[in-house]
Order: structure tokens, then sequence, then C-alpha cells
């Protein structure tokens, strides 16, 4: 099926859920959906795995209508490769965008020259960009960090990516030495975003709906991308739409959380034919922070069917299920 998105179709400021590495799959995708995130970026794929014919990679593009409009994120450092990868999944799946992973600082991938390595080697980041772009009429983003170790490499890296033909651009703000701690400088990236005339997306520590006006505010950006606070919270979609409307933030309440959860393993079962210990990291998120998470962790961490979690389920909601309980899991 053809797409017509491009980046100016989302109403402003573009609120995305943000490419996480097994956690951001069609199941996921279709449960944030389904609470209103506007727009979700799927999980990494390789390009190497792709061209190299595995069928577990090739799978991992597949989604449903309801994901739409769903931005695939690619990682490789191999321009060929990539704008390969990019054929495959288009005339697979013809998702609406595609999105270069430059921010990985995981070492697995930047040894190989992927991931945030790519911002030290912006003549290859350019060309990766232009590859992808002449094997697709749809749009080409990339998502950086503020730089490998000074984090004001974004500055100048930013405007080689637009003169090469990003559509888009999604800083998270931190550099690829901070791995995943400190906090994210917003400031940074907005520093970074008025280099360009391209929309920029800030990202990193948007925890909630007060840090998501806060950081558009800190930021000036044309929009956010959403990772961890979004796992075991999509509510954090409308609280964030609400809270820039200055409306009051409405918290799920227990019966409405478990529902989603059921929901969500009913969709993760299906999707990876019936395993449910790969959602045991989804629940941990889900109850992070709740009453009795410590009896029913040790519980959920026991689950290997979709038949046990309905069980766990059933039992946490009689015991705490008041129905109007203020339920929202503390920040981390
Ligand atoms: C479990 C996990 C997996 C991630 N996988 C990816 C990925 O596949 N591609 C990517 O660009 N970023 C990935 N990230 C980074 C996030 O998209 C985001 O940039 C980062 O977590 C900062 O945002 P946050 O503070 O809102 O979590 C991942 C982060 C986490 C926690």
């Amino acid at each position: 099926m053809s797409s017509s998105f491009d980046w100016s179709t989302p109403k402003k400021p573009i609120i995305a859920l943000s490419p996480m590495a097994d956690m951001t799959d069609s199941a996921f995708c279709r449960i944030a959906k389904r609470h209103g995130a506007p727009v979700v970026f799927r999980e990494m794929i390789s390009a190497e795995g792709l061209v190299h014919g595995s069928e577990k990679s090739l799978k991992m593009g597949k989604f449903e209508e309801e994901e739409r409009p769903l931005i695939q994120q690619l990682f490789g450092a191999d321009p060929a490769s990539m704008a390969e990868a990019v054929r495959m999944i288009d005339e697979a799946y013809s998702p609406d965008g595609f999105d270069i992973n430059m921010g990985c600082p995981v070492y697995k991938i930047v040894s190989n020259f992927n991931g945030a390595a790519l911002m030290r080697d912006p003549q290859l980041a350019a060309a990766l960009i232009k590859a992808m772009s002449s094997a697709t009429a749809k749009p080409v983003s990339v998502k950086i960090r503020l730089g490998w170790s000074d984090p004001g490499e974004c500055l100048e890296f930013v405007k080689v990516l637009e003169a090469a033909g990003a559509a888009l651009i999604t800083i998270h703000g931190r550099t690829k030495a901070q791995g995943y701690s400190g906090t994210a400088d917003w400031e940074m990236v907005g520093r970074a975003a008025r280099n360009v005339s391209i929309p920029v997306l800030c990202n990193g520590d948007v925890h909630s709906p007060e840090a998501a006006v806060k950081a558009l505010d800190v930021s000036q950006c044309d929009g956010l991308l959403i990772a961890r606070g979004a796992l075991g919270n999509p509510w954090i979609f409308p609280q964030i739409d609400a809270a820039l409307a200055g409306k009051p933030i409405v918290m799920p309440t227990l019966a409405e959380r478990i529902d989603t959860v059921r929901d969500h393993g009913t969709l993760h079962a299906e999707l990876h034919d019936g395993d449910m210990v790969s959602f045991r990291k989804h629940l941990t998120w889900y109850f992070k922070g709740m009453a009795g998470a410590k009896a029913l962790r040790d519980k959920m961490m026991r689950i290997s069917a979709i038949s046990e979690l309905h069980a766990v389920l059933g039992e946490y909601l009689s015991a705490y299920g008041t129905g109007t309980t203020n339920t929202a899991p503390a920040d981390e």
C-alpha cells in the first residue's frame, strides 16, 4: 500500500514513540497507537541482516495498518546495504518513512561503525542518507546524539545531515560517552535545531507530561520522541496532549491498566508464537512503583504463558483494585 506521509502531515508539535530495541515491536506500537500516539518509530533492524537474507530481520519490519504513520529505523554503515534494506522493507511492507540510527552507544554496534560512530564520519553519514533517499520516495530521517564525547558536535553535524537530504532529525540530548546517564541537555538540542530548517525532534528524559511541556519550551523544537516514558505507560500520549492544552492530566485506573496489560499480552503472544518470557520486561514497566509491586514482580518473573498472565493479573486486581486508585507508575 502506498503512503502519502511526510513530516508536514502530523499535528504540531509532533509527539512520537521513540524506537527501542526489543520493545517497540508491532504489539507495543499498536498499544501506543490505541492510546493516542500520533506517530511510532519501530525498533532498529540490521541492514546487513536484511541483505544477507535473515528471515528474522525481515519479519521485524511487519506491521498492521493501525500502526501508521510508522517509521522503520535501520542501522548499518554501508550505503549500498542500507539502500537495499530500504528497498526490501518498502517492497514487503511499505512503511511511511525510514530512520537511520546514528545514536546507539552499544559497543556491539559502534565497533562496526554503526549507530553513534557515524557521528564521527560525517561524509559516510551523508552518503547513507543519499543512498537511502535514492531507494525510496518516503522521507528518510536520522536519529543522533549531541555528539560522541563533545556535546557541541551536533551543531555542525545537523547541517551535514540536512544538506544530504534528511527530512527530519531527532536529537537525543546526551553524548555517546554519557550513555544513558546524566540529564539530557534540551537547550543544546534547541541550539542545533536552529542551525537547520528541517524539523527537529527533541529526545531524552521526557518521562512525564510536565517534562514534555518543559522540553518543548526549552528546546523550541518541532516535537518530541518519547522513549522510556512510554514503557508500561502508553497513557503518556493523551497526558502530553492534555498538558499542552492546559487541561488536567487523567491517570489510568488500576482496572484500565490491567485491561491494557491484558491486551498488550495477547498481542505479544500472537506476535511471538506464544512466548511470554519476552513480555516480562514490559510487565516490570507497567507495575513499576505500584502497591504490592515486589510480590507481583516475583510472580510476573515466572510467567511463560498468556493463561498465567491472566491469572496473576486477576489475583492482583482482586487484591488491589479499588477502581479509582491513582496508579501512574513512579518515574525512574
Ligand atoms: C531498551 C531501549 C532500547 C533502545 N533501542 C533503540 C533503538 O533501537 N534505536 C534508537 O535510535 N534508540 C534506541 N534507544 C534510545 C531511545 O530511543 C531514546 O533515545 C533514549 O532512551 C532517550 O530517551 P528517554 O530518556 O525518553 O528514554 C533505546 C533505549 C532503550 C531504553
